[in-house]
C-alpha cells in the first residue's frame, strides 16, 4: 500500500516539474512567525559565550516559561580556556582570534562584515602522525582553525594558523553543494514567507491567524531539474498552526510551500498544493507533562522513584577537560558542531595481560544522516534531508536535562562553537557522561546440585556513557557511545522526537478510497505519518593496536561432510578473507550469508598466534531500497553498502562529501571507495551505516516512544583471555541501603 508505483510517473508533469524548480527545503528547528522571531533570534541565537542558552521556546506562549534550573555544568571558565591537547576543540580565545585574522584577510578585510558568514570555524585536526607521537607534557602541537564562509555566494575554505596568525590555505570551492546551513539563517528564512501577499493570502483563507504560525526551514536537496539549484542556495519552509497547542508539528499547513533563497532571504516561488485540506485539531496533540489534564494518564504507569547512587563518587574523571579515564578505558572527548560527538584515541588497558594502554580506535563519530521521505507528490517529494552536512547534528544538541536526560550521577560537558558573524558561543550541557548499571551481567556460572560444588560466580555489568540528544526540528535522535569493562564498544542510536506528518481530509480509514494511496498511516483525524527511512553514518577511524590494520571478511560457510566417518551431513566453516581492495570491502547484509567483519593487526599477534583484531557486530539495521539514479539516493550512496572500508585520508570524514546541501552527490563515500584503492596492511577507516525503516503507528502520536537500535565494536582476540575476569563482584557492605522517605 504504502509503496506502489501507480502515482510515480506524476513526477514527470509539468505542475510538478515547476515544483522541483524551487527546490530546496527541508525542516529543521523551531520555528516561529515573524513576530515570535524577533522577539527571541536574539536571545537564542546571538548567545554572548558565557550566559546560559535560553530555551529556545521561551518566548512562546504555548511553551514552558521556566525551564527547570541546570546545574553549573562543570566549573570550566571558557573565557580564559586553553587548550591542552592537540585535539582540544577551539576555545573561545581561539575562535575570537581566528575571527580576527580572517576579518583582516582578503576579501574578506574589504568586505563589510555582514557580506560574509561563517558556515564552520573548527579545530583543524593536526596530522595524525604527529598526534600518535604527542604525549601529556609535549609542547602543543601547532593550533590552526579550518574555516568555511560564504561571501558573494561563493564557499570559501580557509585554514589559519593562530600561533603565526596567518591564512596557510585558501581555496574556493568548485565542486557541487554548499555548506552546512547556519542557525540564523535557519531561523531568519522563517519569517521570510511572510513578506509575500500571496502567502498571507492562503494562510489567511485557510482561517489560520497570522500570527500563529511556526515554520520550518526544510533543506531540499538537489534534482537536477532546473539551473538555479546548482546556483542559489535555496531552501523551502512550510508552515504549521500553532494554535492550541505545543506540538505545532500536528497541524500542518499542508501543501503550502514557500521557496526562499537562503542569501537574499527572498521568495522565490509560493506553491499551494493543500487547498481543502483541513488542518488537524489540536486537541490531544500536547505532551508537554504540565499541559496534561487528562486524569487518566495523570494517574496510569506510576512506579515508584528509582535513582542510581554512587556513594563514593563516579568512578570516572574528565581531565584537562576533555580526557575521560574510566575502568580500563581512556579516551578524548569533545562536541563539534557538525558530528555532534567527537571520541578521539580510544585505549584499552588489558588488566589481565600486559597492563598498557593498547589503541583501539583513532578517532569515531556520526559522519552523515539521511532521512529520505517515501511520499513522491509536490510537497514532500523534496524531504530527503541529512542532518548532519545540511543543518550541523552538533548545532543542533540542545542542554541535556539533568535527571531525565542523564541519570544524577552523570558529569556534563560543554560544545564551544562559532555563530555566523564567527564570534564564539557555550552550548551548555551537550554531552554528558555517567556510569550507567541496568541490573545486566558481565558474566555468569553457577554449577548445578549434580556436581556437588556449589559455585554460584556473577559480575554485574556498570558501562559507561557518553551521550548527546540532537533536535533536528521535530525529529530527536540520541547517540550513546558505551564503553564496557569487556572491551566492546557499543553505539546506539534512539530515535524519538515528533513524526513529520501529512495534513488529509480522511478522519477514518473506512472514508479512504481503496485507490488512493496515503504514503504512511492515519495516526489521528486528519493526519498521516509518512513511511521514511534513517541512516546513520558511522566514521571509524581503527588503530588497533596501531595505525596499520587490515579487514577480514569471516565468512560462515556450509561444508558438505561427505565421505567422513560420521553421520553428519553438513557443518559450518569459518573461511578467512582478508579484503586487498575497497571494493571487497563493500558488504551488504545476507542473513542467509553470514559473516564476521574483523578489523585486525596483521603484525601483532596473540600468546598463541591470532591476529589481534576488533570486529563491527551489527544488530537490528536497515538498507537503503530507493532507485541507484533517484536523486537523494544518489547525494545518500554511501548508504548503498552498510560498511565500507577506505584508506584514511584526512579529506575524506564526511560520508556526503565535505559539501552537502544542494550537492550532486559526486564526492560521497560511495564515489570515494570505486577508487578501489588498497586497503590491506594499512590505516584504514571502517564505515558502518546504522539503518531504520519506520513505518508509524498510532502510538507514535502526538511524540514517539523511543526506537533505538545499535552496534557493537568488539574485541576479537584483542585480548588474551576474558577481560574482566578480575572485576569484583557486589558485596552487600559496599552498597547503601536507601531508606524509603517517611512521608512517601
Ligand atoms: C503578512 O502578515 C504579517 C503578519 O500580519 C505582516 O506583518 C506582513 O506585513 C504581511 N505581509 C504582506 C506582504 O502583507
Ligand atoms: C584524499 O581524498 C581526496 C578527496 O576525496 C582526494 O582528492 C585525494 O585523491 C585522496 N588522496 C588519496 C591518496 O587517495
Amino acid at each position: 500500500m504504502y509503496l506502489s508505483h501507480t502515482h510515480t510517473h506524476t513526477l514527470l508533469t509539468p505542475s510538478i516539474r515547476a515544483a522541483m524548480e524551487a527546490r530546496a527545503l527541508r525542516l529543521s528547528f523551531l520555528l516561529i512567525t515573524a513576530l515570535l522571531l524577533l522577539l527571541f533570534t536574539r536571545s537564542w541565537i546571538h548567545l554572548p559565550y558565557n550566559t546560559p542558552s535560553k530555551n529556545r521556546f521561551q518566548s512562546n506562549k504555548n511553551h514552558i516559561k521556566n525551564p527547570p534550573k541546570r546545574p553549573k555544568p562543570n566549573s570550566i571558565d571558557h573565557n580564559t580556556r586553553t587548550p591542552l591537547h592537540p585535539l582540544d576543540p577551539l576555545t573561545v580565545q581561539e575562535i575570537n582570534r581566528a575571527r580576527s585574522i580572517l576579518h583582516s584577510h582578503p576579501p574578506f578585510s574589504s568586505s563589510p562584515s555582514n557580506s560574509f558568514t561563517i558556515h564552520s570555524l573548527v579545530l583543524q585536526d593536526p596530522d595524525k602522525q604527529l598526534v600518535l607521537k604527542w604525549k601529556t607534557g609535549d609542547p602543543l602541537l601547532p593550533r590552526r582553525a579550518s574555516v568555511v564562509a560564504i561571501l558573494n555566494r561563493q564557499s570559501h575554505i580557509l585554514t589559519i594558523d593562530l600561533g603565526s596568525e596567518s591564512v596557510i590555505r585558501h581555496e574556493i570551492t568548485s565542486s557541487s553543494g554548499f555548506p552546512t546551513m547556519t542557525i540564523e539563517e535557519m531561523n531568519s528564512v522563517t519569517s521570510v514567507p511572510l513578506t509575500d501577499p500571496k502567502f498571507n493570502r492562503t494562510v489567511r483563507n485557510r482561517a489560520v491567524d497570522l500570527t500563529d504560525l511556526a515554520c520550518l526551514p526544510i533543506s531540499g536537496g538537489w534534482f537536477g531539474v532546473k539551473e538555479e539549484e546548482n546556483t542559489r542556495r535555496l531552501i523551502r519552509v512550510q508552515c504549521y498552526s500553532l494554535q492550541g497547542t505545543s506540538n505545532f508539528y500536528m497541524r500542518p499547513i499542508e501543501g503550502l510551500t514557500v521557496t526562499v533563497d537562503l542569501d537574499t532571504k527572498q521568495v522565490v516561488e509560493v506553491e499551494d498544493r493543500g487547498r481543502g485540506i483541513p488542518i488537524p485539531a489540536a486537541a490531544n496533540t500536547d505532551y508537554i507533562y504540565k499541559h496534561n489534564t487528562n486524569p487518566n494518564t495523570k494517574k496510569s504507569a506510576r512506579i515508584n522513584p528509582i535513582s542510581i547512587e554512587q556513594p563514593k563518587g563516579p568512578s570516572f574523571e574528565i581531565k584537562n577537560g576533555h580526557m575521560v579515564e574510566w575502568a580500563n578505558w581512556e579516551f578524548h572527548l569533545k562536541a563539534d558542531p557538525r558530528a555532534g560527538v567527537i571520541i578521539s584515541r580510544a585505549m584499552a588497558r588489558d588488566f589481565e595481560g600486559s597492563d598498557g594502554l593498547r589503541s583501539v580506535m583513532y578517532k569515531g563519530m556520526t559522519s552523515e544522516l539521511f532521512v529520505p521521505y517515501m511520499d513522491p507528490t509536490e510537497a514532500w517529494y523534496f524531504k530527503t534531508y541529512m542532518d548532519a552536512g545540511e543543518y550541523g547534528f552538533g548545532l543542533q544538541a540542545m542542554p541535556l536535562e539533568p535527571l531525565n536526560d542523564c541519570p544524577r550521577n552523570a558529569r556534563f560537558m560543554d560544545g564551544v562553537f562559532a555563530a555566523a558573524d564567527g564570534k564564539p558561543y557555550v552550548r551548555e550541557n551537550m554531552i554528558c557522561v555517567f556510569e550507567s548499571y541496568g541490573g545486566e551481567i558481565g558474566w555468569r556460572h553457577s554449577e548445578s546440585p549434580i556436581t556437588g560444588m556449589g559455585i554460584r560466580e556473577v559480575r554485574p555489568k556498570v558501562t559507561l556513557v557518553v551521550r548527546m540528544a540532537a533536535s533536528v526540528a521535530n525529529y530527536d535522535y540520541i547517540v550513546d557511545w558505551e564503553f564496557q569493562m569487556d572491551g566492546i564498544i557499543r553505539v546506539k542510536v534512539g530515535l524519538s522526537g515528533i513524526l513529520m506528518v501529512k495534513g488529509t481530509p480522511y478522519d477514518h480509514m473506512n472514508k479512504v478510497p481503496e485507490q488512493e494511496e496515503l504514503y504512511g498511516t492515519l495516526l489521528s483525524e486528519n493526519v498521516i505519518g509518512v513511511v521514511h527511512d534513517h541512516f546513520v553514518t558511522f566514521y571509524l577511524d581503527m588503530d588497533v593496536d596501531g595505525s596499520e590494520n587490515s579487514f577480514v571478511k569471516v565468512n560462515l560457510e556450509r561444508q558438505q561432510n561427505s565421505g567422513s566417518k560420521t553421520p553428519r551431513k553438513s557443518y559450518l566453516r569459518a573461511n578467512r578473507h582478508i579484503a586487498k581492495t575497497e571494493k571487497e570491502a563493500q558488504i551488504q547484509f545476507k542473513l542467509y550469508e553470514p559473516a564476521e567483519y574483523h578489523v585486525v593487526n596483521p603484525s601483532k599477534l596473540t600468546r598463541v598466534g591470532n591476529p589481534v583484531g576488533y570486529k563491527v557486530v551489527p544488530r537490528a539495521t536497515a538498507a537503503s531500497l530507493l532507485d541507484h539514479d533517484d536523486p537523494p539516493q544518489r547525494r545518500g550512496a554511501f548508504t548503498n553498502n552498510q560498511i565500507y572500508v577506505t584508506p584514511y585520508n584526512e579529506s575524506e570524514q564526511w560520508a556526503g562529501g565535505l559539501f552537502v546541501y544542494q550537492s550532486h552527490g559526486e564526492d560521497t563515500l560511495a564515489v570515494w571507495s570505486e577508487r578501489d584503492r588498497d586497503i590491506e596492511n594499512k590505516d584504514i577507516v571502517l564505515w558502518y551505516t546504522l539503518g531504520f525503516h519506520h513505518i508509524p503507528c498510532q502510538e507514535d502520536f502526538p511524540i514517539m516512544p523511543v526506537v533505538s537500535s545499535s552496534f557493537d565494536l568488539k574485541p576479537v582476540n584483542f585480548f588474551e583471555r576474558n577481560p574482566i575476569l578480575s572485576v569484583p563482584p557486589n558485596f552487600e557492605k559496599d552498597l547503601p541501603v536507601c531508606k524509603a522517605d517517611a512521608s512517601a
